[in-house]
């Protein structure tokens, strides 16, 4: 079948909206019509060259829609569930499948990070040539074939076009805060960058009934989502010393936790600066390839300060996933804020232009 589509070709070139082939689900494999795709900062790390990728290639990787057509053998989706995709085509049953992390599955380096299927090849072809699917989800196309494990079954009356945002920034911000870190209530917390990803960590901070929580960001839209969202505290790094506000705010000592959702070097080096003995900087942003920082090891030894990673929230999306649209549902995430500008697969340069210039949060694309 022919899908249009936003293709990738060489770093530092505009999208290209096409027709491609698409093939049938094969074994394992879903059909899904989309409603939406939000436009995220790690569609625009391969559009900028920070991170290598093959091409001919469909971004694109938070997308929400209906299923229309499954492969043989699959059971866990049938044809008119409403689904969220998800970027971790998981196995199941491997060592970390088996114990709730299926972001560090094998299975999902070998397909989604490599940009095919399970199988190693591409449902997508151009006059015959593969055309590769991002993280083997390509929601930057009306239509996309994905593995079973990649599509997430929710209620179907939650509005598409609003939770095609759990796949990607709300499962990794939320999901920092809930599963990879643990945040109690009352805890100090400082996130740095307010895209959708931080905006999300906001979002799980006041979940969980966190105590402060300072959003940091260069930009005042930003910020003004933050506070909507339940920043007790907002700064623009740009204009003012975050030590010195910091110092105000919770003392020399620093806060309990550090969310750095940006990828920067001076960003990571901040978050572990800004936290207490004893406490904790949570890198969720994902920096370009060759990207090093620099922390002091004694630090961490003797204030037992410590620096972790989260991917994907370490969530498990089978369960997170229904669980994050419920609590939308319910009036406790508020995703509208997180979304900037709404636009069709032509705004798609416009969405990466706005992104680059550092206009706030996210550019959600309906099909
Ligand atoms: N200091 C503070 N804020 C900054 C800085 C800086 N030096 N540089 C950029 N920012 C802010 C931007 O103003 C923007 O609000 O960081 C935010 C980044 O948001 P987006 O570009 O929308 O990125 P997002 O999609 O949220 O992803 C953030 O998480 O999953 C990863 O790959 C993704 O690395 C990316 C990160
Ligand atoms: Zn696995
Ligand atoms: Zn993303």
């Amino acid at each position: 079948m022919k899908v249009t589509a936003a293709v990738f070709e060489e770093a530092g070139k505009e999208l290209v909206v096409q027709e491609l082939e698409l093939d049938d689900p094969k074994d394992g494999e879903v059909l899904v019509r989309l409603a939406a795709s939000g436009v995220c900062h790690s569609d625009y790390h391969v559009v900028k060259g920070e991170w290598g990728s093959p091409s001919p290639l469909v971004l694109g990787h938070e997308g929400a829609g209906v299923v229309e057509a499954v492969g043989p053998g699959v059971t866990t989706v049938e044809v008119g569930d409403h689904v969220v995709l998800s970027w971790v085509p998981y196995c199941g049953h491997c060592k970390y499948c088996n114990t709730g992390r299926p972001a560090l599955c094998p299975q999902v380096q070998e397909s989604a990070y490599q940009s095919v299927m399970l199988d190693g090849t591409t449902r997508l072809t151009r006059d015959g040539e593969p055309v590769y699917s991002y993280c083997a989800t390509g929601s930057f196309a009306d239509r996309v074939v994905v593995p079973e494990t990649g599509a997430i079954p929710i209620r179907k009356d939650a509005p598409l076009e609003k939770v095609a945002l759990i796949g990607c920034a709300v499962a990794t911000g939320v999901g920092a805060v809930i599963n990879t870190a643990k945040v109690q209530a009352g805890d100090t917390v400082l996130v740095i960058g307010c895209g959708g990803v931080g905006l999300s960590v906001v979002m799980g901070a006041a979940l969980v009934s966190a105590g402060k929580i300072i959003a940091v960001d260069i930009n005042d839209d930003s910020l003004a989502r933050a506070r909507s969202l339940g920043a007790t505290t907002t700064i623009n790094s740009a204009k003012t010393d975050l030590a010195d506000v910091l110092h105000d705010l919770v003392g020399p000592d620093g806060v309990d936790w550090a969310f750095e959702a940006i990828g920067l070097k001076r960003t990571i080096e901040t978050a572990f600066q800004s936290i207490r003995p004893g406490g904790t900087a949570v890198i969720v942003g994902q920096a370009a390839d060759g990207v090093t920082v620099e922390i002091d090891p004694l630090v961490m030894s003797d204030r037992e300060k410590s620096m972790i990673g989260s991917s994907y929230g370490t969530c498990h999306p089978a369960v997170d996933f229904p669980r994050l649209v419920d609590l939308f549902m319910e009036g406790k995430l508020d995703l509208d804020v997180l979304i900037a500008r709404t636009g069709t697969i032509h705004d798609i340069n416009k969405a990466f232009a706005a992104m680059g210039s550092g206009e706030a949060a996210r550019t959600v694309i309906a099909y």
